[in-house]
């Protein structure tokens, strides 16, 4: 699948721009602080609704507008669909093919981006939020149902702390009103469970080879860390060993006023061997480990939802040693529609700049554009 144009309107440093983009590599290059991650921010916040590096919607606007909004054509199956998202300071409303799409799940299941970015780092070396947060976008891009999932446990998980606040300082409460949402809560916790499982284990087909191949290195695989019990198969037995669990730490629960186990509270952790890359990694190991992952999901992409991800890389190339350069190049194909950012246009492979369109980004706009030749660039 590839973006075949682009159009953003007061977003971050552009007034108004309007791209038609390769379906294979784009390079955005320019001098610091012009505007190349923003460029390809906006990309990632048209497929996936939400900023790599941004918690806050209305950041994305230029200062001193009220309304930002990114559009444009996606190609994947036959047909091409028009995307776009409106921001403001309040809300941010999607359209496919101009109709106002309320379900986010439906907007959501239609790209399919990959980032790797400098901050990617924070994914071993930040909080577990981080990781979640990452689980939850990745798996929802790959089937839109755990989107669903997620927000239902989000409900009810709100729905439970609200009642744990409720009965904090009671002796007496209603008991069956708490099982009711205990049985829905576990329920939902669990489906999420089976399908973070079958992620990490579908990573996990691709991680060991695709890291040694990176950095020599065997072994690397992620570990979850799960509130159910990894160890047991059968759902019921799953789910009785949570309930138990919960019933232990009720009492605390009740007096801290939140739910303790769950989804909210999981996390996965990356190992080569028996080594938490973590705790022990040198920083170049853990942005392999990083760059391995993502690849793994291309992979993933590719098998179980037939698709081929759009590729974001924001001045990566400027992080890494030329041998881990060379190996994550072989993973930058024609057939993959790659958007690159970069301050020095040497630091990027000949064979990739020869296939390449240039876009040289000044100042929030374009200021000069090199199309890609059919034969390849003589350069
Ligand atoms: N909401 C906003 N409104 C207006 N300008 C903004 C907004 N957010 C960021 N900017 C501006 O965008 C510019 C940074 O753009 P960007 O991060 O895309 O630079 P860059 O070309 O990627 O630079 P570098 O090479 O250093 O990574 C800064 O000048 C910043 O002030
Ligand atoms: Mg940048």
């Amino acid at each position: 699948m590839y973006f075949k144009s682009i159009k953003i309107t007061n977003f971050r440093n552009y007034e108004t721009l309007s791209l038609d983009l390769h379906k294979g590599i784009n390079i955005l290059y320019g001098k610091n602080a012009q505007g190349k991650t923003n460029l390809l921010e906006s990309i990632y916040v048209l497929g996936l609704t939400k900023s790599h590096r941004d918690f806050i919607d209305h950041d994305l606007i230029k200062n001193g507008e009220k309304n930002a909004s990114i559009e444009g054509v996606l190609k994947k199956d036959l047909f091409p669909t028009t995307m776009k998202i409106n921001i403001s300071q309040y809300d941010k409303k999607l359209e496919l093919d101009n109709t106002r799409i309320t379900k986010h799940s439906l907007y959501l299941s239609k790209a399919n981006i990959i980032i790797f970015y400098p901050d990617d780092l924070e994914l071993i070396k930040g909080s577990p939020t981080i990781r979640r947060r990452y689980l939850n976008l990745e798996i929802s891009q790959l089937d839109s149902s755990y989107y669903v999932i997620l927000n239902d446990f989000r409900k009810i998980l709100k729905m439970r702390n609200d009642y744990l606040k409720k009965i904090s300082n009671l002796e007496y409460y209603d008991t069956n009103y708490l099982e009711v949402l205990n049985k829905y809560y576990v329920d939902k916790a669990y489906m999420l469970f089976k399908m973070r499982k079958k992620f990490i284990e579908r990573m996990n087909e691709y991680n060991k080879k695709i890291f040694e191949t990176l950095s020599q290195i065997p072994n690397f695989h992620l570990v979850y860390k799960s509130s159910f019990d990894l160890t047991l198969t059968d759902e019921k037995e799953i789910k009785e060993a949570f309930m138990k669990k919960m019933e232990h730490v009720f009492l605390t629960e009740k007096k801290l006023k939140m739910t303790l186990l769950g989804p909210h509270r999981e996390d996965f952790m990356f190992y080569t061997d028996d080594i938490d890359l973590k705790k022990y990694g040198s920083q170049g190991q853990q942005r392999m480990a990083v760059i391995a992952i993502k690849l793994s999901e291309i992979e993933i992409f590719k098998k179980y939802k037939n698709v081929t991800p759009i590729l974001l890389l924001d001045d990566v190339f400027s992080e890494l040693d030329k041998r881990k350069k060379n190996n994550l190049l072989k993973y930058i194909k024609k057939s993959v529609q790659t958007i690159i950012t970069t301050t020095d246009l040497t630091t990027i492979h000949k064979k990739i700049k020869e296939n390449a369109k240039l876009i040289e980004i000044e100042n929030g706009k374009i200021k000069h554009i090199e199309e890609v030749k059919t034969n390849g660039r003589k350069k």
